[in-house]
């Protein structure tokens, strides 16, 4: 089978965690590396938390490289209330031994895309600042960027007030500089990973599976359940991160429609959303996004469990 290429770019994130859990398990993804961006949680946090992950679920063969600390203009406002002081709920994993790659996640990145023979599929989850850096500095390496499956947005929705998702919101510019660059994107929004959750059935479930994987998760959901049960519209917690990978393992899980998306960073009630234009009637050469609106979340559910599964 011939593997896509990627690289993800984190903030990990207890929904992090659970996207680079999915995507290493996937016998179909060659993940050349993990990026890491300031989000949930600070950059020092966000990135003990992945290399946490790649090294209890044995896979420190993954270069995992440190970005920015801090959004291109805004301060840095991470959210413990969701993703806790850790940023892994309370799940707890033993201290990595894994080191970070010696070159920044910019200079990573570049390097990786330029002497990749491929083209490369990114998959950021988090605050788009590393990427806008990335293509800001060295824009012929779009070229080397096959599409961008990235988390955040949502066309209908917003979970920092009614029109904002929390990685747009946390840097609208960076986000711009992506939406603006030309590059292909598919936007898994709030529109898609709100359909996304897990029950407490669903978790219970998970945790059934007996591996460690399914501890960890069950135990990274605790917090997290009950945050969305409590505050969202939601029976269960959306595990947003993990969408942008399963768009990647199983498109046809899910229902895409093509729009031109714009991202505001003029408005007061509105800075950071992402303003999608579905009209028909719209100048479609401008279109720059397929946005995903709809999943089946059976079988979502059910490539989580699976995924628990691998990691016995
Ligand atoms: C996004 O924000 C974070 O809470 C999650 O990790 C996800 O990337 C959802 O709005
Ligand atoms: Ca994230």
């Amino acid at each position: 089978m011939k593997k896509i290429p990627v690289i993800m770019d984190v903030d990990t994130g207890i929904d992090d965690a659970v996207a680079i859990l999915v995507a290493m398990a996937a016998p179909q993804l060659d993940i050349k590396g993990i990026t890491v961006v300031a989000g949930n949680q600070t950059l020092e946090k966000t990135l003990h938390n992945t290399l946490s992950v790649v090294e209890y679920f044995g896979r420190s063969d993954i270069p995992v490289a440190a970005g920015s600390s801090r959004p291109l203009v805004k301060e840095l406002q991470a959210d413990p209330a969701t993703h806790g002081e850790s940023g892994l709920g309370t799940a707890r994993l033993p201290q990595p031994t894994v080191k970070p790659h010696s070159m920044d996640a910019v200079s990573f990145l570049r390097e990786t895309l330029e002497k990749s023979e491929e083209k490369i599929t990114l998959v950021p989850v988090g605050p788009l600042t590393n990427i806008a850096l990335l293509i800001s500095c060295y824009p012929h390496i779009k070229e080397k960027i096959d599409r961008i499956v990235m988390m955040g947005g949502g066309a209908f929705e917003g979970n920092m007030n009614a029109v904002c998702e929390f990685n747009l919101f946390t840097d609208p510019e960076a986000a711009q500089i992506v939406f603006d660059s030309g590059i292909e994107i598919v936007m898994c929004g709030l529109d898609i990973t709100m359909k996304s959750y897990t029950t407490m059935e669903d978790i219970l479930r998970i945790k059934a599976t007996g591996t460690k994987a399914g501890d960890f998760c069950a135990e990274a959901f605790a917090l997290y359940y009950d945050r969305y049960v409590n505050n969202s519209r939601l029976p269960g917690c959306a595990v947003h991160d993990a969408v942008a990978v399963t768009y990647l393992l199983h498109p046809e899980w899910i229902k895409t429609e093509r729009a031109n998306v714009k991202v505001d960073i003029d408005g007061t009630e509105t800075y950071g959303q992402t303003v999608c234009d579905f009209r028909k009637g719209r100048d479609k050469s401008m279109d720059n996004a397929l946005v995903c609106l709809d999943i089946d979340r059976e079988k979502f559910i059910g490539l989580l469990e699976e995924t628990c599964k691998y990691y016995k």
